[in-house]
C-alpha cells in the first residue's frame, strides 16, 4: 500500500478504488487479449482495488465476467480462447459524470459499480486504436494507457511512420494501398511497389499479433498477399524487408512531471530454420520454442543506450501516455530502424513488455499498479 506518489500530489492509496478491466474485443487479436487479461486480473492488488471484468465478445457485446474464474490460455491444437456471450450486458450510464456501469439482466437495469479507472487490455482495432478510448473520454472515466490520438496513430502503420520520421527516427521504405485504389486498378497499385526491394512484408495497416501479414519473396506472391491483408484491413501497407535483429524496449510514462522511463532492450530471435520465416502468430503464442526472447539483448553499451533513447523519442513523438512497447530492427551496420509502436502491448505470461520490466526492476504486479496509478493521477479531457 502506498499513500504517496513520487510527486506527492496524488493520494492513490487512500480509499479502495474500483478498476474495470476490459478485454476481448472485435479485432483479430481477441484471443491474445483474453490471455493477457487472465494474467492482469491475477496481478491486480486486491487490497487497493475492487475489480469488475468486462468481456467484449467477438461481435462486440459487452458482458460481465466473473474476475475470479476467468481462465483463458493458448494451447497447441486447441481452439483459440474467446469471451462467451453472457446473460448480463453492461454499458456506461449516460448520466454525465456518473462513471457507473449498468448491468442489464432480464430486462432490468441495476448498478454493476462505479468505476474509478479502466484498464483496457484490448489489442487491435476498436480497442487499441482510440475508439474505445474515445468512449471512456465521453463517459468521463479515467483509463490506463494511450489517449485517443496516440492510440489511433499507434495503430496505423502508415501514420505512426509519418510521426516517427518527423521526429528524426529511421523508417524503412514502404507503400500504402488504399481500398478504393485497389478496387479501381489493382495492377497500378502493384506497379507502385516496383521501387521496393524483396523480400516485402505485406500487412494490414491496422492489425497486430502478425495477423494477416505475409512475407513475399517475389512479385508472383504479391496479389494474394494483398488480398490476405485486406481480410483484416482494407488499408494495406507494403514494406521493404529490413535485415536486422529485432530489438524492443518497454516504455513507461513518468509520474507527474518526471521523465519517461524505459526498460533494458530485449531481443526476439525467430528460428528461421523452422517453419517460421518471421515472427508470426504461431511463433508468438502457440509454439513456445519457435522464438527466443532474451533480455537484456547482447549489444555494445552505446547501442543499448541509443535504442533506449530512441524508444523514448518514439513514445513522446506520438504523445504517448501510460505505456508502449517500441520495436526496432538493429541493422548489421549498427543502425536502428523503427518497426512499430504498440500502445497496448501483450500482457500474456510470455509477453515481452512485462518481461522487459521484470528484468529492469519492476515486477508484474507492481507494473499493473503503476499503470493504474498513472491513470488515476492524470486529468480527464484535453491535457
Ligand atoms: N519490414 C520488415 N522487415 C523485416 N521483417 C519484418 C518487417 N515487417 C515485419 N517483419 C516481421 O514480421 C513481424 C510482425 O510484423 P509487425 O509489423 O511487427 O506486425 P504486428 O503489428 O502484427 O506485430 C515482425 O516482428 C518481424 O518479424
Ligand atoms: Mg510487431
Amino acid at each position: 500500500m502506498t499513500n504517496t506518489s513520487e510527486t506527492g500530489t496524488v493520494d492513490t492509496g487512500a480509499a479502495k478504488k474500483t478498476v474495470a478491466v476490459f478485454f476481448g474485443g472485435v479485432s483479430s487479436e481477441h484471443s491474445v487479449s483474453c490471455v493477457s487479461a487472465v494474467s492482469v486480473l491475477r496481478a491486480i492488488d486486491r487490497e487497493r482495488f475492487d475489480v469488475i471484468a468486462v468481456g467484449i465478445t467477438r461481435d462486440g457485446q459487452w458482458t460481465l465476467v466473473d474476475p475470479q474464474s476467468v481462465d483463458y490460455r493458448f494451447a497447441p491444437d486447441a481452439p483459440l480462447p474467446e469471451v462467451a456471450a453472457g446473460e448480463s450486458l453492461v454499458a456506461f450510464s449516460p448520466e454525465a459524470g456518473s462513471r457507473e456501469l449498468l448491468e442489464l439482466r432480464d430486462g432490468q437495469y441495476r448498478s454493476a459499480g462505479v468505476v474509478d479507472v479502466v484498464l483496457p487490455i484490448i489489442h487491435g482495432p476498436f480497442g487499441e486504436d482510440g475508439t474505445l478510448q474515445g468512449l471512456f473520454e465521453l463517459a468521463g472515466v479515467p483509463y490506463a494507457g494511450a489517449g485517443v490520438f496516440a492510440s489511433a496513430a499507434g495503430m496505423d502503420k502508415e501514420f505512426m511512420k509519418l510521426v516517427f520520421r518527423h521526429a528524426g527516427l529511421q523508417v524503412g521504405p514502404f507503400e500504402v494501398i488504399g481500398d478504393r485504389e485497389w478496387r479501381r486498378d489493382a495492377d497500378a497499385a502493384l506497379a507502385r511497389l516496383d521501387g521496393l526491394d524483396y523480400p516485402l512484408f505485406v500487412k494490414p495497416a491496422r492489425a497486430g499479433s502478425s495477423q494477416g501479414i505475409t512475407r513475399v519473396d517475389s512479385p508472383e506472391g504479391l496479389r494474394e498477399a494483398v488480398e490476405t491483408a485486406r481480410e483484416h484491413d482494407l488499408k494495406v501497407i507494403v514494406e521493404q524487408g529490413i535485415v536486422g535483429r529485432e530489438i524492443e524496449v518497454a516504455v513507461l510514462q513518468g509520474r507527474g512531471t518526471n521523465a519517461t522511463r524505459v526498460s533494458l532492450p530485449g531481443e526476439i530471435a525467430v528460428d528461421e530454420a523452422g517453419s517460421h520465416s518471421f515472427y508470426d502468430f504461431t511463433a508468438k503464442y502457440i509454439e513456445n520454442d519457435a522464438a527466443q526472447l532474451s533480455c537484456p539483448a547482447v549489444m555494445p553499451e552505446e547501442a543499448v543506450e541509443e535504442v533506449r533513447r530512441l524508444g523514448v523519442t518514439a513514445f513522446e513523438a506520438l504523445d504517448g501516455e501510460g505505456l508502449s512497447r517500441v520495436d526496432f530492427f538493429y541493422t548489421p551496420d549498427g543502425r536502428f530502424v523503427i518497426n512499430e509502436i504498440n500502445t497496448m502491448p501483450g500482457f500474456t505470461p510470455i509477453s515481452m513488455y512485462p518481461a522487459l520490466w521484470s528484468k529492469s526492476g519492476i515486477d508484474y504486479p507492481s507494473l499493473i499498479s503503476e499503470l493504474l496509478d498513472l491513470a488515476l493521477e492524470r486529468p480527464l479531457g484535453l491535457r
